[in-house]
């Protein structure tokens, strides 16, 4: 059930915003300049685990604590895996003071937190600036600073802000007919959560989601954000990600360490992924220097979608310090190359095949020229753990939604 993806989607729909994302407000009220770099929370991609994928409306206390035991035991919290964050559905009633209550799906908040803390992870928590959540919970409309101090007593480190009933209940009222000043209502909103957060002094990890509207990539860094969604929402299914994959063209200068281009979280292990789907979708979030924020259930995860998940190499690209994201370098029929350059001048490589076909009687030949290299290169194969060769012109074969993911030491 994925209810309030249909209603995001309805938003959409009902509200074509990005017809404003050119506006010159984006950049020049918000430049790059403003971001804090030194005081985020989080230099490299957010790690961790969120509960909508696996359990969306349904998630408890339970639940949080047993993806929490189970970071731990499977080796993800030693991999990097630190945060829990609780999606939509925790919210219960505001009191007559206004002060928002958690449902009884989450009977006490601080002793959850507590319990996350204890065993060396942080908990991360979701709102929305409208009245209402994407699934019809409270929202923190007109209670930002309230909500800000809530999440401090309870010690949260993280918030996903979720644009959803914003739309109808603040920009299309208050702007019916103006695009641009809807987009500045919604730009001043996250900046009034960024200020509250800030006022109550606790580092918290700032998340946007609006789902890639309005050139969000330009203004999210001004209001704060460490991480902004740049789509729509991920479903478990290779079209699904494949065509997120490639909206992130072209994303690549705005991300950098303490804000990240977001394009949604992960999949692995849901679903009916197979082990090739669930590998690329890995590799190509790590290239994207994607928060990697795994949305399996845990409890039941089996031994191969658990080294999926903790592929030190992989995650190593995904973290790596420098945080340059990947660029498509090319593409030749069905086959994409990405490349992402590291720290220490090495150099990651992935070749994806999108085809529903084996590449064994059309084999694909790669081009290290259209990299800028020059073969013989030696490398490592970051799934077989395997050291290859990479020379120009080399016959690949991949499976159908394959990937090989090579990382190169040095470039010349
Ligand atoms: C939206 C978001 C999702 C999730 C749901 C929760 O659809 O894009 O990631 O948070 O809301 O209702």
């Amino acid at each position: 059930m994925r209810t309030s993806a249909v209603l995001a989607l309805a938003f959409l729909a009902c509200c074509p915003l990005a017809a404003v994302a050119q506006t010159a407000l984006a950049s020049s009220a918000y430049p790059h300049t403003l971001v804090q770099e030194s005081t985020s929370p989080q230099r490299t991609p957010p790690m961790g685990w969120n509960s909508w994928n696996f359990f969306a409306g349904k998630v408890t206390d339970q639940d949080i604590r047993n993806a929490a035991d189970q970071l731990v035991s499977s080796g993800m919290k030693d991999a990097g895996y630190i945060y829990v964050n609780i999606d939509d559905t925790w919210e219960g009633e505001r009191d007559a003071n206004g002060v928002l209550r958690a449902n009884a799906k989450f009977p006490d908040m601080k002793a959850l937190a507590d319990y996350v803390h204890s065993k060396g992870l942080k908990l991360g928590i979701y709102s929305s600036p409208g009245p209402k959540t994407c699934a019809g919970f409270a929202g923190s409309l007109d209670h930002e600073t309230q909500d800000a101090e809530l999440y401090a007593s309870w010690s949260i480190d993280y918030l996903k802000y979720d644009l959803c009933s914003f739309i109808p209940a603040v920009m299309m009222q208050q702007a019916p007919n103006d695009k641009a000043a809807q987009m500045r209502l919604m730009i001043a909103a996250y900046g009034k959560m960024d200020k509250a957060l800030k006022a109550t002094g606790r580092p918290v990890v700032y998340s946007l989601c609006q789902y890639g509207w309005d050139a969000v990539w330009e203004w999210g860094p001004g209001v704060g954000a460490n991480l902004w969604r740049t789509t729509g929402d991920v479903e478990p299914n290779w079209q699904s990600f494949y065509s997120i994959l490639n909206e992130q063209a072209g994303l690549a200068k705005y991300a950098g360490p303490g804000h990240w281009n977001d394009p949604d979280m992960l999949e692995v292990g849901n679903g009916k992924l197979t082990l090739a789907e669930n590998r690329t979708h890995f590799s190509m979030w790590a290239m994207l220097a994607a928060p990697l924020l795994a949305g399996n259930d845990l409890l039941h995860m089996t031994p191969e979608v658990r080294a999926i998940l903790t592929n030190r190499d992989v995650i190593a690209i995904d973290q790596d310090r420098l945080g340059l994201e990947a660029t498509r370098a090319y593409s030749d029929g069905e086959v994409d190359v990405w490349t992402r350059h590291l720290s220490g001048g090495a150099m990651a490589i992935a070749i994806l095949n999108a085809g529903s076909d084996r590449y064994s009687t059309h084999p694909f030949h790669l081009s290290l020229a259209k990299l800028g290299l020059h073969g013989p290169l030696k490398g490592k194969d970051l799934w077989s753990g395997k050291e290859v060769t990479l020379t120009d012109n080399m016959p690949l074969e991949l499976a159908s939604h394959d990937i090989l993911l090579v990382r190169i030491a040095a470039t010349r």
